[in-house]
């Protein structure tokens, strides 16, 4: 009876259900078998375990009351399950939320039970309750089953349905098995219905949104998704890319007792041991069972780059375009940069893979194979579009080594979002203007409006796709779609500018008029800029003070501290609020507020004074700051 006791039995008339409800399963692409998980076959080789485990010297027929059954059924046809136990090693998560549902995250592994470690070959199955009371009583709005097991990490990804829209819930998942073993409870929300009318969306108060990019596990320690957890009434997360960075390199990681684990990402497991290590941080974890996050696809390396203020490339490989990155591509050399081997293909798929198991993102598109750009209709208040500027369909960006760009940077069919996109999103701003939603955010990687450093441009941002900018651009102005906002991550430090074409004489930089929205790209959460590794700001607001002046849209510029940023929202303005990291070489929630902007809806640029005349941080256009 040994191999009988970590395992439960379970109904063949179950068929792949239970596989098939863990979206994780059908990560990346659901409608290409080859790139994801074939459940039939999944529960094929459970059952052949089940049989395998029969003894061999037994010639009589197997009977099912020699085994604990799980949903009482015939054996002959099921899989087993594991009982010895789970560890839900990671938390909880939630994500891409609806009006009627969520995704609801969790990784559960099977632990050492009685001496004998899991069976990789049987699932794990874990339950779930979402409920509107954070004690979880009473009968839960939504509860099911599903199975995870090794070949997707023992991650989980659940929707919870039947959900009523603008509401917050409670979840927690179980070990089907022994329903005392539970997550932690995560709290998320849903979204108001798109018709919604403005002033009711969030029960009539302000929607919160803190917005994040670029977390570097070696540069710091996570405290700005904690300051935004603990410290501000995010209702949503949103994160810009770079959410996991793929290099060791990466010394002081050590000095401030964050060393990375394993190498150079290349493989499914590279990919996953990274994602693992970096939703260890508490001040992430606690931000995941806060709330809902959106997200657009991330990682990166940084410290090589000729410039510390290009951005690291995001989601696959530094400076990423469609076919390859500064390191690899498909050619032979492309597929040695790893000891893998792995070509860029391979590296993308892997990449891609392990993003879609550990997160808690929607497959928008299960036949278009790297598509992650959506629109979410918050009610009438705001459409929250997001796009993917880096991976989709990008014509090939600056090489470091490969200058080829700069004289490509204004050809007119170059495109950063690829031409399905590109119509994509001049129709989603269109349609949202038609239904009368009072705000456009869209959420991207790379910095938008023009940004002339001193002389350098950086040509692996909308920069290097002028041709693609100003089309998106002419879009707004030709259409007359005001209130558009453009978020960015990627460089490293903030930018706030009224967005216009780029040397644009109708735009007045005093006023604002003549804008036709607002920029605003945030600094990272750890990783660095050319000056944050100083011991003081003033080389930095130098710096910004200089940029203000030479760019006519940059209205603000702050490049030394760490940290995030929330927009808080409601039918009449939008304002957003810097948060500076005090100290990342610790785990702490000290911040400050570095600016405050308002934008009022209607006028399409930032309002006057910008930040009201006074900052705390960087330098304003206007004359205030440091
Ligand atoms: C559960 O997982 C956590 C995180 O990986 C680990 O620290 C802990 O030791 C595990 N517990 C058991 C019982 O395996
Ligand atoms: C931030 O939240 C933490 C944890 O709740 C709290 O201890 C701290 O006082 C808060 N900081 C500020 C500035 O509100
Ligand atoms: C492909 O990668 C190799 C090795 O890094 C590099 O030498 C080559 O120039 C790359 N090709 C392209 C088109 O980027
Ligand atoms: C873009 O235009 C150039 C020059 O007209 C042409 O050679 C190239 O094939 C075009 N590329 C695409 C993707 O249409
Ligand atoms: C704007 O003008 C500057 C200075 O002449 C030039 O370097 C830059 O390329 C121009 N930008 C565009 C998009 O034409
Ligand atoms: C934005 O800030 C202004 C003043 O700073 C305040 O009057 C307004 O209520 C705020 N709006 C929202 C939506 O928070
Ligand atoms: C940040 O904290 C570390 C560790 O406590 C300390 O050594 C360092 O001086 C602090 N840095 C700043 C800028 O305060
Ligand atoms: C301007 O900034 C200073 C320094 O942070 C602060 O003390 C002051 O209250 C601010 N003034 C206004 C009007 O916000």
């Amino acid at each position: 009876m040994r191999f009988l006791l970590p395992l439960f039995c379970l109904s063949a008339a179950q068929a792949t259900f239970l596989l098939d409800r863990n979206l994780a399963y059908k990560s990346p692409f659901a409608d290409h078998p080859q790139f994801s998980h074939d459940t039939g076959a999944i529960q094929k080789r459970h059952i052949q375990h089940a049989r395998r485990q029969m003894p061999v010297e037994d010639a009589t027929p197997f009977k099912d009351e020699h085994y604990a059954t799980f949903y009482g059924a015939d054996f002959s046809n099921s899989p087993f399950v594991w009982k010895g136990g789970l560890n839900f090693t990671h938390a909880v998560a939630s994500g891409d939320p609806f009006d009627t549902s969520v995704l609801l995250w969790t990784r559960a592994v099977p632990v050492e039970s009685d001496g004998q470690l899991p069976d990789q070959s049987v699932p794990a199955c874990v339950s779930f309750v979402i409920h509107t009371t954070p004690t979880l009583s009473g009968k839960p709005v939504d509860s099911g089953e599903a199975f995870t097991s090794y070949d997707v990490d023992w991650t989980l990804k659940v929707e919870a349905q039947g959900l009523k829209a603008d509401t917050k819930y409670f979840f927690q998942f179980a070990d089907c098995t022994n329903p005392k073993s539970v997550s932690p409870i995560g709290s998320t929300r849903t979204i108001p219905s798109p018709n919604t009318p403005a002033n009711e969306v969030n029960g009539g108060n302000p929607l919160t949104l803190a917005v994040f990019s670029c977390s570097f596990w070696q540069n710091g320690w996570f405290n700005a998704y904690g300051v935004a957890a603990h410290n501000t009434s995010a209702d949503i997360f949103v994160h810009l890319g770079d959410y996991i960075y793929e290099p060791i390199d990466g010394a002081p990681g050590i000095a401030i007792g964050r060393p990375v684990l394993g190498r150079e990402l290349a493989t499914i497991h590279d990919y996953r041991q990274r994602l693992a290590q970096y939703r260890t941080d508490q001040s992430l974890v606690d931000a995941h069972l806060k709330a809902p996050w959106i997200t657009v696809c991330t990682h990166q390396r940084s410290g090589v780059l000729p410039s510390p203020l290009t951005c690291d490339a995001i989601q696959v490989g530094d400076q990423g375009w469609k076919a390859g990155t500064a390191d690899s591509n498909d050619s032979t050399a492309g597929c040695t940069f790893s000891p893998s081997g792995a070509c860029f293909t391979d590296r993308k798929l892997a990449a891609v893979r392990a993003y879609h198991e550990w997160m808690p993102i929607r497959q928008v598109d299960g036949d278009d194979k790297l598509r992650i750009w959506r629109n979410f209709q918050i009610g009438k208040l705001l459409d929250l579009t997001m796009l993917d500027t880096r991976h989709y369909d990008r014509d090939i960006t600056d090489l470091i080594y490969n200058t080829v760009v700069n004289t490509l940077a204004n050809v007119n069919n170059r495109s950063t979002m690829g031409a399905a996109q590109e119509k994509w999103l001049a129709d989603t701003l269109s349609e949202s203007k038609a239904r009368g939603a009072v705000w456009r955010i869209i959420g991207q990687q790379v910095l938008f409006s023009q940004l002339d450093l001193g002389g350098f441009i950086n040509l692996d941002a909308w920069d290097g796709y002028r041709a693609n900018r100003a089309r998106l651009v002419d879009h707004l102005y030709n259409q007359e779609i005001s209130n558009t906002v453009i978020l960015a991550g990627d460089s490293h430090a903030n930018w706030v500018s009224d967005l216009s074409h780029a040397n644009d004489t109708n735009y007045d930089p005093i006023t604002g008029h003549g804008a036709i929205g607002v920029e605003f790209a945030g600094t990272a959460v750890t990783s660095h800029s050319r000056f944050s590794d100083g011991p003081v700001p003033g080389p930095a607001d130098d710096s910004s003070r200089q940029l203000v002046q030479i760019n006519p849209e940059l209205q603000w510029s702050e490049q030394f501290y760490r940290g995030f940023f929330t927009l808080t929202i409601d039918e009449k303005t939008m304002n957003a609020t810097f948060f500076a990291m005090r100290n990342i070489s610790f785990a702490n929630l000290d911040h400050f507020q570095s600016a405050h902007f308002v934008v009022k809806a209607g006028e399409s640029r930032l309002s006057r004074p910008v930040a009201g005349g006074n900052v705390t941080a960087g330098a304003l256009k206007s004359g205030g700051g440091q």
